[in-house]
């Protein structure tokens, strides 16, 4: 029964003291995977960028402060109030000046026009998905043509969490996202080891293709 609660809040934080504890995990213990993805994903100055599932903003909070152009904009989604609210405050001055929009809504139905966004970047996001291919559907949808994502987890313990079933289903294999993400327009999907000081964690990079 906690691992299934655990696994909820998780998934989608609430006010509670429940997801209050979880927030606090995150920002303690993700800070790495958040500013990994940022790094990884090459952001230009000019660039539009989207995060998905950002939970805190901790990761917003990094690449915010690499999009230095006029033309350089940061969207987040996330579907939990708690965190788009908590993410809201941690950015409000990027959202303020215009910098920053966050969207409180699910990743799979994003009101972004399509082919608008250059970068993507996640961490510990897609096992939520209760349908990977209409996640990965819709994403693309929304970046340009050539633009590129990048996933980070740290997939040992992932893998810890689900073998304690905290995680629904089976959607958190890396195989299985890489599969749907294929199946849905992305090509040079691949994951590569990061070595991070004392630990290992994973990247997922997939690149959006669309005919002309
Ligand atoms: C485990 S938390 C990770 C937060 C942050 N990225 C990190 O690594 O610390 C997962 C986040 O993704 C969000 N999320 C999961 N599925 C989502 C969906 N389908 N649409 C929007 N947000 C989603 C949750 O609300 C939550 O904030």
């Amino acid at each position: 029964m906690w691992a299934e609660m655990l696994g909820k809040q998780l998934g989608h934080p609430t006010r509670t003291v429940a997801g209050w504890l979880v927030s606090r995990y995150l920002k303690a213990y993700n800070r790495i995977l958040e500013e990994s993805a940022v790094q990884l994903c090459g952001i230009q100055p000019g660039h539009t960028v989207l995060e998905l599932g950002h939970g805190p903003g901790l990761g917003l909070q990094s690449a915010a402060k690499l999009l230095t152009e006029s033309t350089g904009r940061l969207i987040g989604v996330d579907y939990s109030a708690y965190m788009h609210q908590t993410a809201s405050e941690r950015l409000k001055e990027f959202v303020a000046s215009g910098k920053v929009t966050l969207h409180h809504c699910d990743i799979a139905a994003m009101p972004l026009a399509d082919s608008l966004v250059d970068r993507v970047f996640h961490c510990n996001c897609y096992y939520f998905w209760p349908d990977l291919r209409k996640g990965a559907t819709e994403i693309h949808r929304v970046m340009k043509p050539g633009g590129v994502m990048v996933t980070v987890l740290r997939l040992s313990s992932v893998a810890a969490i689900a073998a304690k079933r905290v995680l629904p289903a089976e959607n958190w294999r890396p195989e299985a996202y890489m599969t749907a993400l294929r199946d849905t327009g992305f090509t040079d999907v691949r994951m590569e080891d990061i070595q991070h000081k004392h630990i290992t964690i994973q990247a997922i990079y997939a690149t959006a293709s669309k005919s002309d």
